[in-house]
């Protein structure tokens, strides 16, 4: 797999049929994360087989830790961490790395780390994280641009998070499962993935409540042990076949993907004229042409700004004037240039607001992936556009999507890769 990659497709086909699809990307991020919270063994299945799961197992393994990657499963063993610094240059990569700092101040007392890279989508501080850190006790300090973070000993705390941060509620998450005493976060992100690696550490002897919802509550513990855990599937690769399938008019039934995760991307297929199924699975069938809508990108349970860019693409297929506002990340609308070029007509406002006027031809252009998800939308866009569309940057979709092509091309899309 390379960068240079390119996918080539001929769009204009309904997509029609049933796929599956892998564990949750960001999930098993945390879940790999989570496995330094212990010195047993823990066994990580239904990850998926994308690079982020393989720059995550070499960070950890530059800890100290033992990483075996076989097909969907991973076993990972933190008996002992060798440093307590994560390694810049593949920290720079991932921005999940970062979490190697709460579970090192819990295991170890101390972390060094330097500012995680990853897409280029907005403003992306760690003043939640920091926040967390030194209620916790924490002293957290700055040397040669490394984060530096230590703790003789950590004691809950009554937390309030200015913003409902993913990566930062995690982070602070692993730290006060191993605190004296009890934790109380206000404002905490409510994602079904943080909701998940809490019931993962649940599962290792932690003992929290209110995962799932603002407000989690944790008292803490001597010591984790390991698991056996299985990764949720991905509702951001699900919503993505699901948009696809809207996007080209057909129908599109992904048969792993869980309704109770989804609900506000189903409310607004719904709200287009899709007609969704969720009795095993989530099924989109298309009757008829999409109707225009309002969509504002927020924390869950509302619309997720990782699906932004894939829904402003089917709204191109709307008639009439949608409006996507973007309250998550400033520069999540990068990608509507490369749009552009297919012939959308989309304006991009300095209110984060985008203007979609749909039901206009696209036409087959060469387009680049700018990150994970706006490769999606130029993929979504390129399937409903007439004649070829030839996709760069590939190597950013494969960071999330694992056997798009195969996937794709399962559903009667014909898009092919281009090695090189
Ligand atoms: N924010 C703060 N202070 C902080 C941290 C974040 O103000 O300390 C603000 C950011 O400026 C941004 C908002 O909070 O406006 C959201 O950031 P958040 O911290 O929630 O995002 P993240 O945890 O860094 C994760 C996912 C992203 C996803 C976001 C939002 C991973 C590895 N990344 O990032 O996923 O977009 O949550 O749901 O889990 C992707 O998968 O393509 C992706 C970018």
């Amino acid at each position: 797999m390379s960068d240079r990659d390119r996918y080539v497709i001929r769009g204009g086909r309904p997509l029609h049929g049933q796929v599956t699809v892998s564990g949750s990307k960001n999930a098993a991020l945390y879940a790999l994360a989570a496995a330094l919270l212990t010195p047993d063994t823990v066994k990580l299945r239904n990850v998926p087989r994308i690079a982020d799961i393989e720059e995550m197992a070499a960070v950890l393994r530059a800890l100290g830790a033992e990483v075996t990657i076989e097909g969907e499963t991973v076993i990972l063993r933190a008996a002992t961490f060798t440093t307590t610094v994560a390694p810049a240059a593949l920290v720079a990569k991932l921005r999940a790395s970062f979490l190697v700092v709460g579970a090192l101040l819990a295991r170890a007392g101390e972390a060094t780390c330097v500012s995680p890279g990853g897409d280029v989508i907005g403003s992306r501080p760690l003043d939640v994280h920091f926040t967390g850190f030194r209620a916790l006790g924490a002293d957290v300090s700055e040397h040669d641009g490394q984060h530096v973070v230590r703790a003789s000993r950590l004691r809950g705390a009554r937390i309030f998070f200015d913003y409902p941060s993913v990566l930062g509620t995690v982070n602070v998450l692993f730290a006060a499962v191993r605190a004296e005493g009890r934790t109380t976060i206000i404002n905490a992100a409510a994602e079904p993935e943080v909701e998940m690696v809490a019931e993962m550490l649940v599962r290792m002897g932690a003992r929290i409540t209110g995962h799932g919802s603002a407000i989690i509550e944790v008292d803490g513990v001597d010591r984790l042990g390991g698991v056996d855990f299985t990764v949720i599937p991905d509702r951001l690769e699900a919503g993505t076949y699901l948009l696809a399938g809207a996007a080209t008019g057909g129908d599109v039934h992904v048969t792993n993907a869980r309704p109770e995760h989804m609900d506000s991307l189903i409310a607004k297929l719904r709200e287009v004229g899709v007609e969704v199924d969720t009795a095993g699975g989530i099924q989109a069938h298309c009757p008829g042409p999409l109707r225009a809508t309002q969509v504002q990108a927020v924390p869950y349970p509302g619309f997720p700004t990782d699906l932004q860019a894939p829904m402003t693409a089917a709204l191109l297929r709307a008639a009439g004037t949608s409006t996507v506002h973007e309250r998550v990340y400033e520069r999540r609308f990068d990608y509507v240039q490369q749009l552009h070029l297919l012939g959308a007509k989309i304006e991009v406002g300095a209110n984060g607001i985008a203007t979609i006027h749909g039901g206009e031809p696209l036409n087959g252009a060469a387009v680049r992936a700018l990150d994970i998800r706006a490769g999606a939308a130029v993929v979504v866009a390129g399937l409903a556009a007439t004649g070829e569309t030839v996709v760069g940057g590939v190597g950013h979709l494969d960071r999330g999507y694992a056997d798009l092509e195969s996937r794709l091309r399962s559903l009667g899309a014909d898009i092919t890769r281009r090695v090189g």
